[in-house]
């Protein structure tokens, strides 16, 4: 594992472009199970994984009854929801707070995260690409236009008698995470891409990358690129895809290289 760490620090060194692609895993350690781990969610609450399934069919079909169950406490897209109300509390944990030192160092360009919890920029990092969308915040479905949660008073609208809520555009406003069938916003994916392709080192942080588009990124990467992951256990990308694989907990891991890449 040591001769890993200090392998991944100079590699880290030795690139002109790095970017880490992280999942579930990296926020295990701030107390927000992951979804297909042993405790993960969706392996503790399969039904709540059909729910979340139906739910972008659910919006498109008939966002207005969409909107009514989503603010009625005892509906069932409140109780998926409520299932990922953990992540409100959470704090950023030792691998978070590594990846911002590494970008605070200037090694580290850019982190594209499938995590919708904002913990990578509660630690510092400034430069994040939210690949399935960021809770607390809402999106039109025409503009892409972000709305902050203080920004759509949605129980005035809905007292109103005036859901679902509608942009300035026309368009229809969603939730900003991205729902299982939905496509990836094109701002993101066309972020995501470039810097996929641009980057010669990319690490790749507690996900099972299973899934997809996010789960091709490391396949687009150019050829040359070194793909290092760290995560608990294999994955498909691993022997495949990734150069080689340092197993084990990223909170405890992506510190050492910190620290490696700092004594080098
Ligand atoms: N350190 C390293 N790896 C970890 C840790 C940890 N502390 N904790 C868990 N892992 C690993 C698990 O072993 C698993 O391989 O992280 C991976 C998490 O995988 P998933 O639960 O599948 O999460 P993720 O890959 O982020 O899921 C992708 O699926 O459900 C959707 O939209 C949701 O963004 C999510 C997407």
């Amino acid at each position: 594992m040591e001769d890993l760490i200090q392998r991944a620090a100079e590699d880290l060194i030795k690139a002109r472009y790095r970017i880490a692609l992280t999942g579930a895993g990296i926020s295990t350690e701030s107390g927000i199970p992951d979804f297909r781990g042993p405790d993960g969610i969706w392996t503790k609450n399969p039904e709540a994984e059909m729910k979340a399934y139906e739910l972008y069919n659910q919006f498109k079909a008939d966002p207005k009854g969409y909107w009514e169950e989503r603010l009625d406490p005892q509906g069932s897209i409140s109780r998926l929801f409520s299932i990922l109300g953990v992540i409100g509390e959470a704090q950023p944990n030792p691998g978070h707070h590594a990846l911002a030192e590494l970008e605070k160092m200037g090694i580290l360009n850019c982190i594209i995260t499938q995590n919708v919890d904002g913990l990578h920029q509660k630690a510092g990092s400034k430069n994040v690409i939210e690949y399935h969308g960021g809770i607390n915040k809402f999106r039109c479905m025409v503009c892409n236009r972000r709305f902050g949660k203080d920004e759509l008073n949605l129980e005035k609208i809905k007292m109103e008698g005036k859901l679902p809520p509608y942009c300035q555009c026309g368009g229809v406003i969603k939730d900003d995470g991205v729902f299982f069938g939905e496509p990836i916003p094109s701002d993101v994916l066309g972020r995501s891409q470039k810097e996929a392709w641009k980057c010669d080192l990319m690490l790749i942080c507690g996900t099972s990358a299973v899934v997809y588009p996010f789960a091709s990124l490391p396949e687009m990467a150019n050829p040359a690129t070194t793909i290092i992951e760290i995560n608990a256990e294999p994955t498909p990308l691993t022997g495949r895809i990734s150069d080689y694989l340092i197993q084990g907990k990223t909170g405890e891991i992506l510190p050492k290289i910190a620290e490696r890449v700092k004594k080098i």
